[in-house]
Parts: structure tokens; sequence; C-alpha cells
């Protein structure tokens, strides 16, 4: 016998069915309500209260790249919230080769209330979510991190209060961590800098769409003046999955945007250090920085969590 229907449901979420590809696709204020949800999300898990909304419900994750926070910080995530997580490795659905991005979003949808991908080509999660009814999540493209981006912004703002004009400089390779980084600060008001050698900067179609989203970030080959005043120091590994071959020629072309103590004298005096992990001390980054008093790599870590906890609950709602 099929039960009966419970009388009051609650409202749906405002984000309610929709997907995250590249942040782009939120307003300000609903970056802002992400955050804020995040928070108390952070604040109930923190209290050791539990929080159970997504009850019966299961995401999906599809990896065709390796992850250690993406994987356990969305599987621990869902099950926190009450639901369940599948991780389905590359060898498994081997998107693009054994069937079609879209043929995998059609059939995954039937089963599934939410998809996360990690991929390589962009496109492909694109027709993954255009052929899912469900919500589809980034957990990484070759050009966009939008969740990473999501945990930054938390941990900007648990830092300082604000996101509204806070300096934040960007040292190193202009890719899909500084694409998602470049789109959050449009959306929130903070003044991101990107220091890169030539031919690294970001995409020239991200910096336009930040700039229609609320400002371009400005662009130089300077380290040492995108960091001068900065409060954030954020750096990337300079060679990301995928470009492995190109790794030792970077590591020529990058040496001069090492973040390293010297570097970080010129930060503001209460300047973080942030970097999305994993991290090659000696190349990047110092060992100095990235395990000093100014690095909040860890914290900025554990946000993965609670900010796609928010998210999850409220694409979900
Ligand atoms: N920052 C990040 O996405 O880490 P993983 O590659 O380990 O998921
Ligand atoms: N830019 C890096 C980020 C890893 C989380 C990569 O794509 O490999």
């Amino acid at each position: 016998m099929i039960p009966q229907l419970e009388g009051s449901q609650p409202p749906p979420s405002p984000l309610s069915g929709r997907d995250c590809l590249t942040l782009a696709e939120f307003t300000p204020e609903e970056t802002v309500l992400i955050l804020d949800e995040a928070i108390k999300i952070k604040t109930l898990q923190k209290s050791r209260i539990p929080y159970r909304p997504l009850r019966g419900q299961t995401l999906a994750m599809v990896f065709q790249k390796p992850s250690n926070r993406t994987r356990v910080s969305f599987e621990v995530g869902m099950y926190q919230l009450g639901g369940h997580a599948l991780h389905i490795s590359p060898d498994e659905i081997q998107m693009g080769k054994r069937e079609t991005p879209s043929d995998t979003g059609n059939v995954l949808a039937r089963y599934i209330d939410a998809i996360m991908v990690r991929t390589f080509d962009h496109q492909e999660l694109e027709e993954l979510a255009s052929a899912a009814d469900v919500p589809v999540i980034n957990g990484l493209s070759d050009t966009h991190h939008p969740c990473q981006a999501l945990a930054d912004l938390l941990t900007i703002r648990e830092e300082f209060g604000t996101l509204e004009e806070v300096k934040i400089a960007y040292v190193g390779d202009g890719n899909n961590v500084a694409h998602s980084l470049t789109i959050a600060c449009a959306l929130t008001g903070a003044e991101l800098t990107i220091a890169h050698p030539e031919k690294h900067g970001p995409d020239q179609k991200i910096v336009q769409l930040a700039e229609k989203l609320g400002a371009a970030p400005t662009r130089t080959e300077d380290p040492q003046e995108a960091v001068n005043g900065a409060r954030v120091v954020y750096t990337d590994v300079w060679a990301s999955m995928g470009q492995e071959a190109e790794a030792e020629e970077r590591k020529q072309k990058f040496a001069p945007y090492q973040v390293n103590s010297e570097l970080m004298s010129l930060a503001a005096e209460d300047a973080i250090f942030l970097h999305c992990l994993p991290a090659h001390r000696g190349e990047e980054v110092t060992a100095e920085v990235i395990d000093g008093p100014r690095s909040r790599v860890f914290d900025q870590a554990e946000n993965r969590l609670h900010a796609q906890k928010a998210l999850l609950y409220l694409l979900l709602g």
C-alpha cells in the first residue's frame, strides 16, 4: 500500500534543483545565502547537533581524476546531512569512452538525487548536466573549481568578517582554481589581483565574465606588485592534473612566482596564506609559509565540508 503523503512540507529552497557548474550561475545574494547557510551548518556540526535534512537522498560522485578533499568532504557531508554518497571511480563509468556524458547524466538521474562530477573537459560536464534533470555539481574541471571557491570565500569571511574590498593576491597559474576565485570575487566584492607568468594568465573569457558579474581581476606579471598590501595571498600548483608532461618546463617559468617568506613580508600585517591543496613544498610555496603561522590551508580544506553541505542542502532542498 502506498503511504499517505504528510501534510506540511517545508518551503522549497530558492536554489532548489539548480546546478553549480561555475559559480556564475548564482547572483551575489545567492552566493551570500550559501555562505550564511554554511556558517549555520558548521555551527551545528561543531556543537554536535544532528541535522539530517537530506534523509533518503543519494549523491553520485563521478571521478575522472584523483582526489582527497573533494571525495571525502562530499561523502562525509552527505552522510552528516542524513543522505548517502556513491563513489564512482574513473575505471567504472569511463565517461566519454564507454558512454557519452549525456547518456551518463540521463541514466544517473534515474537513480540519484544529485550528481557531482570531477572531470577534464568542462564541456563534458555541461553535456552531462543538460541531460540530467537533477542538480549537477562541478567537483573540478580543467576550467572551474567552484566548490573550492566557496570554501575560499568562507575562510576569508571567517578571518576578516567580510569579503567586501578584501585585497586578495593570487600568485601563479591562471588555472581552474584562479578562474573560480575570479568569479567568486566578482560576486562578493573582494578585490583580486592575479600575478602570473606571460601566457599563463586567466582565460580572457573568464575575465570578461567576471567584469559582467561585478569586476574583472587586476592582472600583472609582477608577484611583488600583486602581494603588496594584500590580506590574502593564494597560490596553487604550477602544473594541474592533466598537465604532468609540462611540469618540468613550468618549474623554470614559474620559479619567480614562488610564495616564500620574502614575498609574504610585502603583504598586510594581518595577511593569511591560502592554497587549495595538494601543495608542492619547495615549488609554488615554501614549507616555512605553508606550515607557518599565517597559513590557513587546513581551515580552508575543512571549509570544503561546510560549504558543500550548504550547497547540497540548498540545491536538494
Ligand atoms: N582542493 C581539492 O580539490 O583537493 P582534491 O583534489 O584532493 O579533491
Ligand atoms: N589546479 C589544480 C587543483 C587541484 C585541486 C588541478 O587542477 O590539479
